[in-house]
């Protein structure tokens, strides 16, 4: 039976064990220009020191323009290679693979006088109104990802995790709420997921055939049966791993069976895994061994991602391993206010 402990291989990859560190932002600061500093060898190297079978690492901008806070890491840029191959040699030194999550925040870009806010519509997000991109900005954003995406790869980072939950570009382009465009990328599904979809087939000739390829979605976009037929169709497109979280622009919640002991994310996901063949990422107040160990024993899902009780003990997975007694996040929130995750997750 598998269990939390239990080997996977992904193309190629043994994944030591099905513990995920999800992407996990602003908690290294003190960084300009998006680079890497001895912050995050630290902070990344303690959880691949702790036993973390594979880490994301924290929403990775590709463009200047889109950037939450100025000490959010890049990808936008070649002077970026440097300290992220030292980023991902960090982890794998301690056994861990390594994905970089790569992130635009188009409508929820910061208003700037040197550039314009801009996402797939027209849209006012936070009292701040975003025009729709013209055909020719989206074009460059394509290349934009694909750039970060072949960074990565130059850095030796086992893949990348494509941000596409909590209502950033990629889950504006998906959104039938946000996504209101009249060409080829809006209205239909099919057409909402053009955008991401040839930005993977460019990227797939470009890489080697072990490259991982992640997505991170939200289960309920915006119901749990549009959510599985997304999934379905990322896979179709070569996504080799999918990470269910929640969208940015739903408001409905999956209906949880009585008999089910997780969340309604939890619950999402493990919907989306009975209808895809690639491995299923679920998260969200899994917090112990023992649930994250049930969820995989169930066969609920592939891997746990583990967030705010790794950042408070990096040494989860060992502890875990040896019985011992694990210190546990309080929810005390100001991690996930100053993150700009209360949206999704108070
Ligand atoms: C401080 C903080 C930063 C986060 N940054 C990101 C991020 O960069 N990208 C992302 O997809 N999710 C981000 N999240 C969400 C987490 O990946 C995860 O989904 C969330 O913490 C729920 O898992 P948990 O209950 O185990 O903490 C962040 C969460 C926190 C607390």
């Amino acid at each position: 039976m598998e269990s939390l402990l239990s080997q996977y291989n992904l193309k190629g990859h043994e994944i030591k064990n099905r513990v995920v560190m999800p992407p996990m932002e602003f908690l290294v600061r003190e960084t300009r220009n998006g680079l890497v500093n001895d912050g995050h060898l630290l902070h990344y190297g303690a959880r691949a020191k702790g036993g973390v079978g594979l880490i994301i690492v924290e929403a990775t901008s590709i463009h200047p323009n889109s950037r939450s806070i100025d000490s959010q890491l890049g990808a936008w840029s070649d002077e970026h290679i440097p300290g992220l191959t030292r980023l991902a040699a960090e982890c794998h030194a301690y056994g861990a693979k390594v994905l970089l999550q790569l992130q635009h925040l188009g409508v929820k870009m910061k208003a700037d006088s040197n550039h314009d806010v801009y996402g797939p519509s027209a849209y006012d997000e936070n009292d701040v109104q975003a025009r729709a991109m013209t055909l020719e900005e989206l074009h460059e954003l394509q290349d934009a990802y694909v750039q970060a995406v072949l960074r990565a790869y130059q850095a030796g980072f086992d893949g990348v995790e494509f941000h596409g939950a909590h209502g950033y570009l990629l889950n504006q382009f998906s959104s039938p709420i946000v996504n209101q465009r009249q060409d080829l990328y809006g209205g239909s599904l099919d057409n909402r997921l053009r955008f991401i979809r040839e930005i993977i087939s460019r990227v797939q000739t470009a890489v080697s055939e072990s490259f991982i390829l992640g997505y991170r979605m939200g289960c309920n976009e915006p119901t749990l049966e549009q959510g599985i037929e997304i999934a379905v169709k990322l896979e179709a497109m070569g996504v080799d791993l999918l990470h269910v979280s929640s969208s940015g622009y739903s408001a409905e919640r999956p209906e949880i069976p009585d008999d089910f002991m997780y969340n309604w994310t939890v619950y999402g996901g493990s919907q989306i895994k009975q209808n895809v063949n690639v491995p299923v990422i679920v998260v969200y107040e899994i917090k112990t061994p023992e649930r994250a160990n049930d969820i995989v024993e169930q066969g609920l899902a592939d891997f746990t991602a583990i967030g705010r009780d790794l950042i408070v003990d990096p040494e989860w997975v060992h502890k875990a391993m040896k019985q011992e007694e694990i210190r546990y996040c309080i929810r005390c929130q100001p991690c996930v206010i100053f993150s700009g995750m209360k949206c999704v997750m108070l």
